[in-house]
């Protein structure tokens, strides 16, 4: 994504770039300042292993070091328990001086106000807008929308579980459906974060957190997946026009905020009983504007890339605000 947007980052952006560092636990910590041309990070993420440099970095604030990094995409795979090592990654990139960008949730979910205040201290940013909605400017949107408050909001935000629904809808059992979703690469081979509502519930969260400013845990949420309902209840759910869709919501009430994610039948009418395959949906409750709505149409596989993208140029473009 970087690289097809080079010149626009450019010309529109003012930013030039070079790629001084790719880790990962099978490739180790690779740094080299002087940059690592696009080529060679594309074999390298389809190799099983590459040669470490010498002297390699051990960890990561070495690694950030060696590569002199100015930025860092933090984008390894989600833990929901402790947000590690996401959250490490992140706080040594802002002591170290680096912009950090991430699209995972677990640490907006476990560390969010220290490594936001972290942030501030250190005068860089810490940006996520690829957590939630993949790409899409969720959380940019409320930048542009000071001093509201937000009440509360419902939605659709787990596509996995949206795709088995309507495959039930049109005949398949629960396992079946299920198993189509993981042919088409829809659904990951343990499946249970999304289908248990573990994905929906950590974006719960993170909006809850970062735009109610509540900083909710997620034992807190009343989660339930679709794991228990059968294609009949489905099926039937549709045909009498209130058809079954995994649903998150938030309140705010006198004591903190209220929030749950499970199945619901929703009257065939609104529009989050018309939101299909891998679409998503939040509407939001605030005291100004009662209802806003934003919907995400069958996103393709870069919508998540363009969102850790977008978030380089609120960090570092010409036009970015360096107050902030
Ligand atoms: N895919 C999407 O559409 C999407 C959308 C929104 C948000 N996200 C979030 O973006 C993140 C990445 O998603 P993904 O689908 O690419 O996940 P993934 O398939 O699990 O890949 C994660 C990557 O992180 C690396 N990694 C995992 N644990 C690590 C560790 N302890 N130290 C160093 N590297 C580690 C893995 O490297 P190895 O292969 O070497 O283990 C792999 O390259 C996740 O947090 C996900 O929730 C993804």
């Amino acid at each position: 994504m970087l690289e097809d947007r080079r010149t626009e980052l450019l010309e529109r952006q003012g930013i030039a770039f070079r790629f001084t560092g790719v880790a990962s636990r099978r490739l180790g910590w690779i740094a080299d300042p002087a940059g690592i041309d696009s080529q060679t990070l594309l074999a390298l993420g389809n190799s099983r292993s590459a040669p470490p440099p010498d002297p390699a970095p051990r960890d990561v604030r070495e690694w950030l070091d060696s590569a002199r990094a100015d930025v860092l995409f933090e984008a390894t795979s989600l833990n929901v328990h402790d947000g590690q090592p996401a959250v490490d990654h992140i706080h040594a990139a802002l002591q170290h001086g680096a912009h950090a960008i991430t699209a995972n949730k677990g640490p907006i979910v476990h560390a969010y106000r220290d490594l936001r205040d972290l942030a501030a201290t250190r005068g860089k940013r810490f940006l996520f807008e690829s957590t939630v909605m993949d790409g899409v400017p969720v959380f940019s949107f409320f930048d542009q929308l000071p001093a509201i408050r937000l009440q509360g909001f419902h939605g659709i935000l787990n596509s996995t579980t949206n795709v088995i629904l309507a495959e039930m809808e049109n005949g398949l059992s629960f396992e079946d459906a299920l198993k189509k979703a993981q042919e088409l690469g829809i659904a990951e081979t343990d499946a249970s974060h999304d289908i248990d509502g573990w994905d929906a519930a950590v974006k719960t969260a993170a909006l809850i957190t970062v735009l109610m400013d509540y900083p909710i845990k997620l034992p807190e949420i009343d989660r339930e997946g679709i794991r228990e309902l059968t294609g009949n209840a489905v099926r039937n759910a549709r045909r009498d026009g209130w058809p079954f869709k995994l649903v998150c919501r938030a309140k705010r009430t006198a004591n903190g905020v209220e929030a749950s994610v499970r199945p619901e039948k929703i009257l065939g009418t609104q529009p989050m009983a018309r939101i299909s395959g891998a679409s998503s949906y939040v509407y939001f409750e605030t005291d100004i504007f009662p209802g806003l709505a934003l919907t995400e149409e069958n996103p393709g596989i870069y919508a998540t890339a363009y969102g850790l993208l977008a978030d380089l140029v609120r960090a570092v473009g010409a036009k970015s605000d360096k107050n902030k």
